[in-house]
């Protein structure tokens, strides 16, 4: 009888979580870094140890399969281990690991599935060095020509082709040629909605709408002493002035969230008023209309500040994801799943992108989240309670076993 290890999955996601720690007890694996490297090469030790026949395309995604009794297409499970500055342990690797432990519980009763079950470890899906997020995925279901994704540069101008080469994850595997079946992820939910409703599984029914955009603010450097306030071409200030306009925006739009993740000023300095400014912006809502008129009013802002401050803009849009339901089928053997386990559950619309939104464009996916302690991610404080990392687990192998016996069937 099949039956996960629940101590090898904690043991995996511990080890994993060595590499790119940080001293506040977080991981910094910025994708294509050395650590993303030593993060990729231990998974995929592990990957070989089982035995699985290993695949790496173009981009660097990792394809790690367990042969089925029949060759058809794959149940594809997946993640990242790639990570923002600095993160929690979970968010990605929990997935990736979750679906390697259910393939080794295959291996360990020697069973083989009625149809091949391919673990996949996705390019930069966290987007914050390279942009746009969920980028490995997105190329994968044909969302991005590879080319203009190896093309992006990080702030130090280096491209992601160049460091995937260096990291030696420049793979030879034409993108997309790995066609699944389905697509499966299990996630914490980087919020608070299970924690605070007591509920230990979400039946994430799709993933809200994001936009990213990027505004450079040029004006003239000047000094803080001489230069009278009305003959000022104050970049810092246009860049601040319309990271306020971002709160009146999500205050007037329902259920929109609105994020001011960076601003850098140039030169940056006490007695100086800043010539040039750079912001980020990162806009979602699940409604793809008032998604797109919160960007609008946006972009109305930005007229109005270049005006005021007499400074000019330039605006470049770094994502443009829209909301995404996941199949209806495979929501409710997820839903299934949880309730045959007797885990209570709820409907819920991912607050965060993941890979499996770009999956969703050529497959059927859907997703399975556990509950965040305090709602807190992409922070060293994230974490989940251990019976609630192994109940997704659960829930995610009696997913398998749906699967597998509609596919045998
Ligand atoms: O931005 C996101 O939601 C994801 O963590 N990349
Ligand atoms: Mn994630
Ligand atoms: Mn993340």
């Amino acid at each position: 009888m099949r039956k996960v290890n629940y101590n090898r999955l904690s043991s995996w996601i511990e080890q994993l979580s060595r590499i790119g720690a940080t001293p506040e007890g977080g991981v910094r694996r910025l994708a294509a870094s050395d650590e993303d490297r030593d993060g990729r090469n231990l998974v995929l030790s592990w990957m070989k140890d089982l035995g699985l026949e290993i695949a790496v395309d173009q981009i660097g995604n990792i394809f790690a399969t367990l042969r089925g009794e029949s060759d058809s297409a794959p149940i594809m499970i997946g993640s990242h281990i790639d990570s923002v500055g600095n993160a929690g342990s979970l968010d990605g690797p929990y997935g990736v690991l979750a679906g390697l432990e259910i393939v080794a519980s295959f291996k360990d009763v020697g069973i083989l599935p009625s149809i091949p079950i391919c673990v996949a470890i996705f390019t930069n899906e966290e987007g914050v060095r390279f942009q746009p997020d969920m980028m490995g995925s997105l190329v994968h279901a044909g969302g991005m020509e590879l080319e203009s994704a190896l093309a992006t540069t990080d702030r130090t101008g280096k491209s992601l082709g160049d460091e995937l080469a260096r990291i030696g994850y420049a793979g030879p595997v034409r993108c997309g040629s790995i066609k699944p079946r389905c697509f499966i992820e299990l996630h914490i939910e980087q919020g608070p909605i299970l924690e605070n409703e007591g509920i230990t599984i979400g039946v994430v029914e799709g993933v809200q709408g994001i936009y990213w955009t990027e505004v450079e603010f040029r004006g003239q450097a000047n000094h803080a002493g001489t230069t009278p306030m009305h003959l000022r071409r104050d970049a810092g200030l246009a860049a601040m002035s319309l990271a306020t306009e971002v709160k009146r925006i999500t205050d007037s739009i329902p259920n929109q969230v609105g994020t001011v993740g960076s601003i850098t000023l140039k030169p940056n300095l006490i007695n100086v008023v800043p010539g040039w400014s750079q912001i980020t912006i990162d806009l979602r809502n699940r409604d793809g209309d008032k998604l797109h008129d919160a960007q609008l009013r946006f972009e109305a802002a930005i007229e109005l500040v270049q005006e005021k401050e007499n400074v000019s803009a330039t605006v470049t849009p770094l994502v443009r994801f829209e909301p995404v339901e996941f199949d209806h089928n495979l929501v409710a053997i997820v839903e299934c799943a949880a309730q045959s386990l007797q885990h209570s559950n709820r409907r819920i619309v991912s607050g965060a992108g993941h890979d499996a939104q770009m999956m969703a464009r050529v497959c059927p996916a859907a997703m399975i989240f556990v509950p965040s302690v305090n709602g807190v991610s992409h922070n060293p404080a994230e974490a989940t309670n251990e019976e609630d990392l192994y109940a997704g687990l659960d829930v995610l192998s009696k997913v398998i076993e749906s699967i597998l016996k509609d596919a045998s069937s």
